[in-house]
C-alpha cells in the first residue's frame, strides 16, 4: 500500500505512547483515524492533537476494551458506519506484566493475554473480513514486541503473549497471501521506547488485581531506566509507514535486532537455548 490520503487507519492504544503516535502520523499522510483505547482522557488528547496538527482529516475517538470481543465488534461496526471503509489496522493496545514465570498468578497472564494476544485476535476477526471483501490494498499491522522474538527471564506474561501476537501475525500474514487477498500484515517488533508502558497497572480491572512482589519489582526498575533512555514513539511511527509501503513483514525498531535473531536461529537450530539478547 503506498497511498495513504483520504483512506481509513483504526489504531488500538491509541491515548499514549506508541499508539498516539502512529495515530498523528496517520492523520499526517492525511488520513481520517479512529482512536481506540481504555481511557477517554487519553483519547481526547490524541484527538485535540491531531486537530491541531492535523485539521484537514477527520479523527473519531472510541472508548473500548480490546479484550472483549463485543466491544471490539461494536467498535469495528461504528468505524466502517462512519467511513465505510477500513484500509489500515494497527492492534497496538498492550500492557507489561513481568515477573518469574512459576510466581505469578493467573491473573496476570489473563491481564497481559487480554490486551497483547485477545486485543490482536479480536482486532482481526472484527476489521479483516470487511476489509477483505473491499477488494482494495489495505495493511494490519500488529505491535509484538522484541519480546515476541527473544525468550528473557523475568518477563513471563508478557514475553508468552508478544510471542503469541507474532505468531499472529504470522498465521495471518499467510492466510491473507495463501487466499488471494490484497492485505498485508506485519509484526511491529519494537526495543525500547519511551511511553507509559511500565505503569500499565493504571487500567487493570479490579478483578485481576494481584500483589506486586520483588521479582516485578526488579525487572520493573531495568525497564524504567531502559524505556526511559528510549526511542522517540514518533520515530517508531515513521518505521511503521515505511514498513508498511515496503511490505515489511517484520517492523524493526532497532537495527542490532536482525543479526540477533540470525544468531537465535543458529542456536535453535543447533539445539541450544540461544543466548540473552542486548534490549536496547
Ligand atoms: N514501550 C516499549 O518499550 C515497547 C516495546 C515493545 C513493545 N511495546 C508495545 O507497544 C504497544 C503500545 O505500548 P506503549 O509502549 O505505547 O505503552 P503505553 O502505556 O504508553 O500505551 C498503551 C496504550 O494501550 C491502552 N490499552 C491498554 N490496555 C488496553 C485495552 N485492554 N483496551 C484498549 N486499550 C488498552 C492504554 O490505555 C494505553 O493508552 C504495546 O502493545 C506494547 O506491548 C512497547
Amino acid at each position: 500500500m503506498q497511498e495513504f490520503r483520504g483512506k481509513t487507519a483504526v489504531v488500538t492504544g491509541a491515548g499514549s505512547g506508541i499508539g498516539r503516535a502512529l495515530s498523528l502520523a496517520f492523520a499526517a499522510e492525511g488520513m481520517h483515524v479512529a482512536l481506540l483505547d481504555l481511557d477517554d482522557g487519553d483519547l481526547a488528547g490524541t484527538r485535540a492533537l491531531i486537530e491541531e496538527s492535523s485539521p484537514d482529516v477527520e479523527a473519531e475517538a472510541w472508548t473500548c476494551d480490546v479484550s472483549r470481543a463485543t466491544e471490539v465488534d461494536a467498535t469495528a461496526d461504528a468505524v466502517f458506519d462512519r467511513w465505510g471503509h477500513v484500509d489500515v489496522v494497527c492492534n497496538n493496545a498492550g500492557v507489561f506484566v513481568g515477573g518469574v514465570i512459576w510466581d505469578r498468578p493467573v491473573a496476570d497472564f489473563e491481564f497481559s493475554f487480554g490486551a497483547n494476544l485477545w486485543g490482536i485476535l479480536h482486532g482481526i476477526r472484527a476489521f479483516v473480513p470487511r476489509m477483505i471483501a473491499q477488494g482494495t490494498e489495505g495493511h494490519v499491522v500488529n505491535t509484538a514486541s522484541v519480546a515476541g522474538l527473544f525468550g528473557a527471564p523475568f518477563g513471563g506474561p508478557y514475553t508468552i503473549s508478544k510471542f503469541a501476537a507474532f505468531a499472529a501475525t504470522e498465521t495471518l500474514a499467510n492466510d491473507l497471501l495463501a487466499s488471494g487477498s490484497l492485505i498485508r500484515a506485519s509484526a511491529l517488533c519494537p526495543g525500547m521506547i519511551t511511553t507509559n508502558i511500565i505503569d500499565s497497572d493504571r487500567h487493570r480491572p479490579d478483578h485481576l488485581a494481584t500483589q506486586f512482589t520483588e521479582d516485578q519489582q526488579f525487572v520493573t526498575d531495568l525497564l524504567t531506566q531502559s524505556v526511559a533512555g528510549g526511542m522517540d514513539p514518533a520515530e517508531v511511527a515513521g518505521k511503521v509507514i515505511a514498513g508498511i509501503r515496503a511490505e515489511e513483514f517484520v517492523i524493526f525498531t532497532h537495527d542490532l535486532y536482525p543479526d540477533q535473531l540470525a544468531a537465535r536461529s543458529e542456536a535453535l537450530a543447533a539445539r541450544r537455548l540461544p543466548d540473552l539478547p542486548d534490549f536496547p
